[in-house]
Formats: C-alpha cells, sequence, structure tokens
C-alpha cells in the first residue's frame, strides 16, 4: 500500500523568491509529484503564479508537474499550461461550462486530466466523467490559501468516492490540511496522493523537507 501512494508536496508554501532552488530541493527529498497551486484572484480570492513561472521552473527537474487550476474559464490557457511543462492538469468542476469539453481536451494535449471538488461540492454526477479522468481532487479546505485546517467530512467523501471509483485506473487526491495525524485515515478511506504545503514546507532546507515527506510517508 505504501508503495502506491504519490506524496505531491505544494509550493504554494515554498520560498517563491527562491522557487528554481526548492523546486530541486523537494525532488531530491523524495517528493513524487510537485503540486502547483495556480490561482487567479478570481476563482478563489488569492493570486499565485501561471505558465511563465512554471516554464522557468520547470528547467529545474523533471518531476511530474501536477498542476491545479484554480482559475475561472479554465479552458482559455490549457495550451499554455502544457506548453509550461504541466504533466497533469487539473480543473474544478465549478468553474467549468462543460466539463467533458475541458477533461477532452487536456488529454488531447498530452496531460493527465483531473477535476478537483470544492468541500461544499458534492460527488453526485462524477459518474459521468470517469471515463474521461485520470484524477480526481478532493479539497479537503476551502481553495485560496495553505494552512488552513483539514475539514473532517472529506474523509466521508474520499469513502464514497473510491466506491464510485473501483477499480478504475484513476487517482484519489486529497489536498489542504493534510498532516501525519490525517494521512493514514485518507490512504484509508481510498486516497492514494496525498497533497501537503505548510506540513513539508514548515521545514527550512532539504534535510528537513525530506525528514517531513518520511514522517508523511511512515504515517500509514
Ligand atoms: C489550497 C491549495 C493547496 C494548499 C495546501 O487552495 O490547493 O494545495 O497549498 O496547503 P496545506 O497543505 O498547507 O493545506
Ligand atoms: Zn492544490
Amino acid at each position: 500500500m505504501k508503495n502506491n501512494v504519490i506524496i505531491a508536496p505544494s509550493i504554494l508554501s515554498a520560498d517563491f523568491s527562491n522557487l528554481g532552488q526548492e523546486i530541486k530541493d523537494i525532488d531530491d527529498a523524495g517528493a513524487d509529484w510537485v503540486h502547483l497551486d495556480v490561482m487567479d484572484g478570481h476563482f478563489v480570492p488569492n493570486l499565485t503564479f501561471g505558465p511563465p513561472v512554471i516554464s522557468t521552473i520547470r528547467k529545474y527537474t523533471d518531476i511530474f508537474f501536477d498542476t491545479h487550476l484554480m482559475v475561472s474559464n479554465p479552458d482559455d490557457l490549457l495550451m499554455s499550461y502544457k506548453e509550461a511543462g504541466a504533466d497533469s492538469i487539473t480543473v474544478h468542476k465549478e468553474a467549468c461550462k462543460d466539463i467533458t469539453k475541458s477533461l477532452s481536451k487536456i488529454r488531447e494535449l498530452g496531460c493527465k486530466a483531473g477535476i478537483s471538488i470544492n468541500p461544499e461540492t458534492s460527488i453526485s454526477g462524477l459518474e459521468n466523467f470517469l471515463d474521461h479522468l485520470d484524477l480526481i481532487l478532493v479539497m479537503s479546505v476551502n481553495p485560496g490559501f495553505g494552512g488552513q485546517k483539514f475539514i473532517p467530512s472529506s474523509i466521508e467523501k474520499i469513502k464514497n468516492l473510491k466506491l464510485l471509483v473501483g477499480e478504475r485506473p484513476i487517482h484519489i487526491q486529497v489536498d489542504g490540511g493534510v498532516d501525519h495525524e490525517v494521512a493514514p485515515k485518507l490512504i484509508q478511506a481510498g486516497a492514494n496522493v496525498l497533497v501537503a504545503g505548510s506540513y513539508i514546507f514548515k521545514g527550512k532546507n532539504l534535510s528537513e523537507y525530506k525528514n517531513n515527506i518520511s514522517l508523511l510517508r511512515n504515517s500509514f
């Protein structure tokens, strides 16, 4: 079980003034994926970075870039994210006019396609998109900021999602407030990708990042 779990540090809590080195360090520290939180100041009340920054940090590592778009109208820039170096692109259900179209476009670009649901969004309806999906991201905080408290009802949601997904090759990812206490419950519920920002980047250097990733990995 342990070996199949993907740890995806979110660089939202990294040092933005030193992002290239941070990406390199987190890769060397044993991350499986890097989680890129793109925020537009519209879909969420915060603003981070977009394709130009992603293409700059792409030069520092070959690690899988897991791109979480917290933006309105995600379709407009999908090609730019692909060109910048995204390996997967996850769009929010709440932000898409035509989810099937968005997911199909992501796959046509050669990226893995993900859909994210906010804490107040139900999983009902997702059964219609399973054939178009490589990943479902369960937000376990309200999107927009790192360092928030985990919302416990997310665990039940993951259990129901796992029942829905069954044995299909679809990742179940959880994002927000993940630490070594909640991680075992998430894995038991059926998640296989853990995003963690502040928990990992509260460390100040490569060896602390490594230690935090190990603590998380050894918790389940
Ligand atoms: C929140 C982001 C998360 C966030 C996680 O909108 O999608 O990826 O950075 O940060 P922590 O792990 O600090 O909750
Ligand atoms: Zn995220």
